[in-house]
């Protein structure tokens, strides 16, 4: 079973996507975690992505397409995973439709975290001193907010299409959010 976890910075996707993997016994693929991996690691592609990653901007489709390739392709991930943070645009989502639908295979649910924008500054703030990650600043937090609405919240239609979108409540306890989903997907 593939399960895109969808929403805008802050909304829990890290937070719901690891206790969903593990309940599923799924992988969970995370670009966002890829990519300061990469930068922790100051590889090319780590130098690249932080240009962009630091101010709050999407990293390039050019970077990131062959990322998620590679990771789809992963034997793990041979029967299911759980993306989180991509696909973010009209391009990672065709590619990933077509990757999934070359192995007979497509996305199942959307889970779709809706959490207001009040909260969503509140938690990364909030973050921001207790992890110190370089994209939660005042800045980048205002442009990864707009980024989301321009670039990854039309693929929310794209999905709706198919009526595999849920809309998940994304304010409440980590643990009442769980439960929902859990509902959601029915195990
Ligand atoms: P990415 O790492 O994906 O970050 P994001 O989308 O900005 O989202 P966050 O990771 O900040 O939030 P989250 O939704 O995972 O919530 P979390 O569970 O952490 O991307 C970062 C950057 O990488 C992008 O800006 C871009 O530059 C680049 N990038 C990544 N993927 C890309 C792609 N596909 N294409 C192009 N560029 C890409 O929760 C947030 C906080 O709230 C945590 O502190 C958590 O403890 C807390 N929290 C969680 N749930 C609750 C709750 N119920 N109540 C209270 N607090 C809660
Ligand atoms: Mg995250």
């Amino acid at each position: 079973m593939f399960i895109l976890i969808l929403g805008a910075p802050g909304s829990g996707k890290g937070t719901q996507g690891k206790i969903l993997a593990e309940r599923l016994g799924l992988p969970k693929i995370t670009t966002g975690d890829l990519l300061r991996a990469a930068m922790q690691a100051q590889t090319p592609l780590g130098t690249e992505a932080k240009k962009y990653y630091d101010a709050g901007k999407l990293v390039p489709d050019s970077v990131i397409l062959g990322m998620i390739k590679d990771e789809l392709a992963r034997p793990e991930a041979k029967d299911g995973a759980i993306l989180d943070g991509f696909p973010r645009t009209a391009a990672q989502a065709e590619l990933v439709d077509k990757t999934l639908a070359e192995r007979g295979q497509r996305l199942n649910h959307i889970l779709l975290l809706d959490v207001t924008e009040e909260e969503l500054v509140r938690r990364m703030r909030s973050r921001a001193q207790l992890e110190g990650r370089s994209d939660d600043t005042p800045e980048a937090i205002a442009t990864r907010l707009q980024v989301y609405q321009r670039d990854t919240a039309p693929l929310i239609a794209h999905y709706a299409q198919r009526g595999i979108v849920h809309r998940v409540p994304g304010t409440g306890t980590v643990e009442q959010i769980t439960e929902e989903i859990k509902r959601i997907i029915g195990r």
